[in-house]
This record gives C-alpha cells, structure tokens and sequence, in this order.
C-alpha cells in the first residue's frame, strides 16, 4: 500500500533491461535483470540500434516479473523511479517513456535518477542490508551507522564511466563533486577491448577476470603516464565517447586516468609475440565456428590459452588495476575521504577486489562494494537512490527526456 516505502526502478541505460523494488533505499525486494548478451556478443560490443529494440521487447515482461517477485501491485507503490542519464539515447527513451506512462496511468510520483548516482548508491543499499537497517530514514546523523553517512570517495569504475567523486550526505540527500575521470577510455572498455582481440568473449572483464589467476602478473611491464589535461586537451572536454559527461579542465591531473595507452601496448606486445592466428582459432572454437559451445566457458578459453597470453592477460589486469588503486589512495588521502566506494562493472573484479581491500586495511581507510550482483547495471541502485529525492519531494518534471550526457555532481 502507498506509504509504505516502495519504489520500482527501471534502468535501461545500456543493454541491461532492469526492474527492481526496493524498500526506503535499504531493502531489496525484488531485482530482475535481463542481459542483452546474446545480442551484442557476437559484435564484440554493444549495438545501439539493437538494445533498444531489446529494450522495446523486454520492459514489460522484466517490470512484470519485478513486481510479482516482490509480491505486489503497482498499487503497493509509493513512486516510480528510472535512469534519465547518461547512456544510450534509444535506450534511456525506452525506460523513461514507459516509466513516465506507468507513472501518469497510476498517478504515481516518477523520479529521475543519474546512472552514476545510482552506481554508487548500490555500495550504500547493500551496506543497509548488511547492517540490518531497521529502515531508518537517511541523511546526515540519521543513518543506520555512523559510517554510512560519512565523506566517502567513490570509484565508479565501468564499461562506460572510471570517475571518481566525493559523496557526502547533507539535509537527507547526498551530494558530488567530481573529482577525477579519464581522458578517454573507461578501464572497462579496456577489458572488452583486449578481450575481443584476444578472441574473448564480451562483456570481456568477467573473462579476463578468471584467466588472469593462470599467468604471471609481473610477465609484461605496462606503465601509465602522468596525464596533463591542459597540454593535451587545450583545456577542452575530451571527446571520446566514454569521456563526454564532464570537462576536465578544472581538475587534478593526479586523479585523472587514460587507458587507450595500454590498449596500444597490448597491441603492440600482440603483434610481437604473433598471437594473432591463436586468438583467431580461439574465437572460432569458442564462438564463431561449427563446433562452438552452446555456452562456452573460461575452461574452455583457458585450454586454448599459451603462456604468453595468460601473461599478458594477468599483466594487463594488475597494471590496470595497479592505476586505478594509485589514483583512488591518493585522491582519498589528499581529500580525508573517511573511506573509499568501489562501484560499477569492473568492481565485480577479484583482483580488484582483494588490492583494494588490502590496501584499505594497511591504510586503515574503511572500503565498501556492492555485492556481486549490484556491480553491473541493475535497477535495485535506481530505485535505491531515488529514496532521498522521494523524501526530499524532487520529482522529475512531466517533460522528462533521455541525457545520453548527464553529468554527476558538479
Ligand atoms: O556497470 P556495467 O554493467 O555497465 C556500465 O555502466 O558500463 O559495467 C560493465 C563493464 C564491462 O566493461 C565489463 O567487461 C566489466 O564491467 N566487468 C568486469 C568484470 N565484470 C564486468 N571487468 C573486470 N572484471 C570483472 N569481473
Ligand atoms: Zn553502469
């Protein structure tokens, strides 16, 4: 019944179709997913004309199954909440033009939320759970514990988005500054793209993940330059399709990252060591040939993998997140960030995971993450952090329309 807290989220920014119900932004009831990935995988990446057309074909089933595992009706409801931005504009205007008609057909308040913000508010949602949250309202000393409600920086680290901000709750609602980002490529990106020429499987992180225990991390020394926005960029907002939602200009060039240099040199060390005719026949007798699994799988990818390869893929890994680490410490220890939020696809990463987590704990800065499921896109953090702007009455205009280039914070 309204009033009792609930909010149904809908995400459609990418190629993830995602419903949720959530309690109060600290209980989950309900999180339904359905993955485009048999549609994009064999491009190797994300069509937009296709994910929205998969978009079109999946809300209503995936927003039907949402509210029946939570075992209510949209009358139950006390608002609707959807990604208005950044994302795929064919995408975004699948989710909102529904949302918006659910929202008008039921006369229910409908919330706008930023992709980002909801990354972020996926560390927050699980920790309300873990905490046992007795569904206490949040905002500045109001929250289940202390911790939750401190200066955090976050990591929001995908296959769209490597941006950190610093996120603090005031006056029950949470507010961003953005405080680094990349120049070009998101490390995400960078997984997929290594992966696909490797003839991997897409997305590529969870492939990579789990080869990268089999080689030497040490194998191959990749480095990261110092970025310096202004000789580079003449102070501009970069380009790049990943770097749109921000400038750059006003930033530290300590928290910026670039990883269209390592993509380069994994070409480079691909080429030298021919690897090209073994990533070819991989990708055949793991996808594209007549033999292919049904389902194939990184034991099977590992048979197929030498030394060389698994090397390049652990090298890869540890320098990538070796960057993201260097930055993430230094951003939180210039700013006294209470502690660190790792978020987004990439943090479902093991070696992420444990680096992280180590180095929080020699530092004595507390850590957070979203459970597993919660790291990549879902709707459970839209409707999650749709709850202060519920409370705080902020309610998306009628006119509502997709931002492909939303930005976070300021
Ligand atoms: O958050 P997400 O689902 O979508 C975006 O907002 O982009 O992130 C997807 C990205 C992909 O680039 C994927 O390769 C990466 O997250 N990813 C991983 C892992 N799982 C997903 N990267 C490294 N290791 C993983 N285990
Ligand atoms: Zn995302």
């Amino acid at each position: 019944m309204p009033g009792s807290g609930l909010i149904l989220g809908i995400e459609t920014s990418c190629d993830e179709t995602a419903a949720a119900v959530v309690e109060r932004g600290a209980r989950t009831i309900s999180s339904v997913v359905a993955s485009q990935i048999s549609t994009h995988s064999r491009y190797g990446g994300v069509v937009p004309e296709l994910a929205s057309r998969e978009h079109l074909r999946a809300i209503v089933p995936v927003v039907r199954a949402a509210l029946g595992e939570a075992n209510v009706t949209l009358a139950d409801l006390d608002a609707i909440a959807v990604t208005s931005g950044p994302g795929l504009a064919g995408a975004l205007l699948t989710g909102i033009t529904y949302a918006k008609a659910l929202a008008y057909a039921r006369n229910l308040p409908l919330i706008a939320v930023n992709h980002l913000e909801g990354h972020i508010h996926a560390v927050l949602l699980h920790e309300r759970e873990k905490e046992k949250s007795e569904l206490a309202p949040y905002g500045a000393g109001q929250g289940p514990s202390g911790s939750l409600d401190a200066q955090s920086l976050a990591l929001v680290v995908s296959g769209g988005h490597t941006h950190l901000y610093l996120a603090r709750p005031a006056h029950g609602a949470w507010h961003y500054t953005l405080i680094g980002r990349t120049v070009d490529d998101a490390a995400g990106e960078a997984f997929d793209k290594v992966a696909k020429l490797l003839g991997l499987g897409y997305p590529g992180g969870p492939w990579m993940d789990a080869l990268a225990a089999h080689g030497n991390a040490h194998a191959v020394p990749f480095t990261f330059a110092q970025i310096k926005p202004k000789v580079h960029l003449g102070g501009k907002p970069p380009r790049t399709k990943a770097a749109k939602t921000a400038p750059i200009a006003h930033l530290d060039p300590r928290f910026l990252f670039s990883f269209s240099g390592i993509k380069t040199a994994v070409l480079r060390y691909f080429e030298l060591h021919n690897l090209r005719p073994e990533a070819e026949s991989r990708r055949e007798a793991l996808f594209t040939g007549p033999d292919a699994p049904a389902q194939p799988t990184a034991e099977a990818a590992l048979a197929t993998c030498d030394p060389l390869t698994l090397d390049l893929i652990a090298s890869f890994q540890h320098a990538v997140i070796g960057d993201l680490m260097k930055k993430t410490f230094a951003a939180a220890e210039a700013l006294g960030a209470a502690r660190i939020l790792v978020t987004g696809g990439v943090a479902a990463n093991r070696e992420l995971r444990a680096r992280f987590s180590a180095e929080s704990a020699r530092r004595g800065l507390g850590i957070a993450f979203p459970t597993l499921a919660l790291s990549t896109d879902n709707a459970a953090m839209i409707a999650a952090a749709a709850w202060p702007r519920f409370k705080n009455n902020e309610f998306a205009p009628p006119g509502l329309t997709a931002d492909p280039s939303l930005a976070l914070g300021q």
